[in-house]
Formats: structure tokens, sequence, C-alpha cells
């Protein structure tokens, strides 16, 4: 798996093994039924080819029981292929085993939402499933045709619009912990090949963290996490002989760890030379500062974060608990600081095509064909990094 991180051939998961299993019956039928004939061929070219001097060939009419022979057996064999064929096709097309974990999918131009209605968890680009229970994909288009696909575990399906297509699968238990790439695979526009995401297989006892701290507010305003915590504080008696409360550190649900990512599903995209930021500001940045900055500077306009009540759009990515994501902008850039900075000043410049505004003032806008003049300076969108590191 490790040498062809994006090989469809795995049987990883009940849909891939069924649909690899019917691929590899029919290339066997069909080497046979390739070699048999071949065969045939080549002997009755040089058997009965013109000789000098030879006999004039027998000249004859019909033969039934021949021509019963050359009907019946490619229609035997295409019995044998078309029974496992249909087979597979109705196992694989039929409802949802009872007890699957239903993930609503929503194709964006150009990015994933993912949202989980029996947690109340919604999120982007990243998409978490646990190992041995069945995933239903629920697929939906916003906009124009997508197409789902993480090729290791089996696909792919369209995403249509004005229909709701399904594809489910079980991720074989053995697989653990793992990430995987995923792909838009129907061509959607400008970015139609930035429009990636990642799979997560984890434990069932991870996810269940994972989708718990994910259904709660974020942690700024995540008052469960910080005057709960779900595991008691540790108290330490002061010198005085009464027990002083610890910091309750806040509780975190589980977050696929960044140390276990494997090459294929970090990011390589290159950052545009040309946009300009300084790093050095970033070290200054002031999480309070910064969400009033994403409050002033528009970004309330296309984005929601549970617990804070100005922002409540769905235009754009749900940034609820963005901190705990591996990459951002459709699976194209790191999440890290760095790059998150440069995403917010001007997006569009990183991505072909991206719908989120240009926000850095100066930047060129090619909606407004000028530079930006109403936008967020260098030093405000450090805020901002500093403020969407915070949601945890
Ligand atoms: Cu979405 Cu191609």
């Amino acid at each position: 798996m490790e040498s062809a991180p994006n090989s469809t051939f795995n049987h990883t998961t009940d849909l891939n093994t069924a649909i690899d299993g019917l691929w590899d019956r029919l290339l066997l039928w069909g080497t046979i039924v390739f070699v048999v004939v071949e065969a045939a061929l080549v002997y009755t070219i040089f058997r009965f080819r013109k000789r000098p001097g030879g006999a004039p060939a027998k000249q004859i009419h019909g033969n039934v029981a021949l021509e019963i022979t050359w009907t019946a057996i490619p229609a035997l064999i295409l019995v044998l292929i078309a029974v496992p064929t249909v087979k597979t096709i109705f196992q694989t097309q039929a409802p949802a085993p009872a007890g699957a974990l239903t993930i609503e999918v929503t194709g964006h131009q150009w990015w994933w939402e993912f949202h989980y209605p029996e947690y109340g968890v919604t999120t982007a680009n990243e998409v978490y499933v646990p190992v041995g229970r069945t995933a239903n994909f629920v697929l939906r288009t916003k906009d124009v045709l997508h197409s789902f696909w993480v090729p290791q575990m089996g696909g792919k399906r369209d995403l249509i619009s004005n229909k709701t297509n399904v594809m489910w699968f079980t991720p074989n238990p053995d697989l653990g912990t793992n990430a995987y790439n995923g792909f838009c695979l129907e061509y959607c526009g400008a970015s139609h090949a930035n429009m990636k995401f990642r799979m997560f297989t984890v434990q069932p006892d991870e996810f269940a963290s994972w989708a718990a701290h994910q259904a709660r507010p974020a942690l700024p305003y995540d008052t469960a996490a910080t005057a709960a915590p779900a595991v008691p504080p540790v108290t330490v008696a002061s010198a005085a002989g009464t027990p002083a409360p610890a910091m309750a550190a806040p509780t975190l649900g589980y977050v696929f760890p960044a140390s276990q990512l494997p090459e294929h599903v970090i990011p390589q995209t290159p950052l545009p030379a040309r946009l300009q930021f300084d790093d050095a500001l970033l070290a200054q940045g002031d999480a309070k500062r910064g969400e009033t900055a994403f409050m002033m500077g528009g970004c309330i306009g296309c984005h929601a974060i549970n617990g804070n009540p100005m922002a409540l759009s769905n235009v754009g990515p749900n940034l609820t608990h963005f901190a705990s994501r591996h990459t951002l902008g459709g699976g194209l850039f790191p999440n890290d600081d760095h790059h998150l900075a440069r995403w917010i000043k001007n997006a569009k410049a990183l991505k072909p095509g991206a719908q989120m505004n240009v926000i850095g003032i100066g930047e060129y806008d090619p909606i407004l064909k000028g530079p930006v003049t109403a936008g967020l300076t260098d030093a405000q969108i450090a805020d901002v990094v500093a403020y969407l590191r915070s949601l945890k």
C-alpha cells in the first residue's frame, strides 16, 4: 500500500473486495478465452495455409453441430460473466446495512463538506471513519457535478445536482489508524484538480472521542471543556494544608496524530512566490484581536464557528474545530501558520478560482479589478491566524 498509495487494487473494504474480486474473475476468464481463441486461430492459419501445388480446399456448406457449439460456448461464457457481475452490482448498490454510520457529503467548488447527523458534527475536507463499522456516504452537490473517490477504499461515485447518490463501505478492522487521499473525479471547474480531501480510519473509541469533541463548540467558547472536564482535575495540597485546585486542562477529543501522517497525504503544493507575508508577525498574533478582525473583516459572511454567535454562514467551510485539521484550502496546503496567513491574505493566488474573497489590503482582487482597500493588514491577518489556531 505504501509503494502505490493511490492504488485502487486493494481489499481494504467490503466494497473494493467485491469489485476487485469480480475484476480478478473476469480477467481470468478473459485470459482463458484469449489464449484458446488465439491458439485455434494460429493453428488454423498454419495448418490450412495455401501451399504450392496443394489440393484445392474442400468446399462445404453449413455444419449444424459446429454452429450450435460456437453459439453455445460464447453464451455459456457470457452467463459466467453476467452472473457474478449482476450479483456484485446488486450487492454494492443495495441500501447500507442497519447500524451504518451516515456521513452526508456535500461537494462545493472546490472543497468537501462532511456532516455526521448522528453526532451533529460538520467538518470540511477531512473525514474520520471508524474501522469495522459501515460508513454510508450520502452524496450531494451544492453547485456542479463532482465525484467522490478514495482510491484505496473503493468507489467512485458522482455527486449529481438535484439527486442524492449513496455509496457505502466497511473499512476492515485490520487497517487500524491510517490516512488516505481522497479526490474529486469529475471535472468541475478551475480548481477541480485542487479539490482534495483526506480520509482517516480510526479505532471505534478514537472515533467516539473525536466525534464527541467535534460536536461541541470550539474551545474558546466551550464552557464544558473548561468548567467541567470529563477527567476530574488533580488536586494538590498547598503548603497551608488546604487542597488547592490545579489548573484544569481543557479536554480535547481525539485527533489523528500529525506524527502518524504518511508521506503521501502531506500536501506539497508550492506557494506563489509573488505573495509576500512577514512570518515574524505571526509571533505577535493575538487570538482575541483576531476574533474581532474575523468578525469585522467579513469572514463571518461565509464561515460558521459553533460557539461564536456571530459566525453562522454556511457558504464556506465550517471552521468550528479548524485547528484540529491537518490541511487547508481543500486539502491543498498543510494547516500551519505559514500557509494559513497566505491563504487568508490571498486565497485566489494560492488556488485558481477559489471563491474565498481576497482579504489582504493591497492585494489584487480579480472581482474588484483592483487592489483591496477594505480588508485586513498583515498584522491583523496574524491575529486571525492566532484566533483560528485557538479553535481546537
Ligand atoms: Cu469537484 Cu472536480
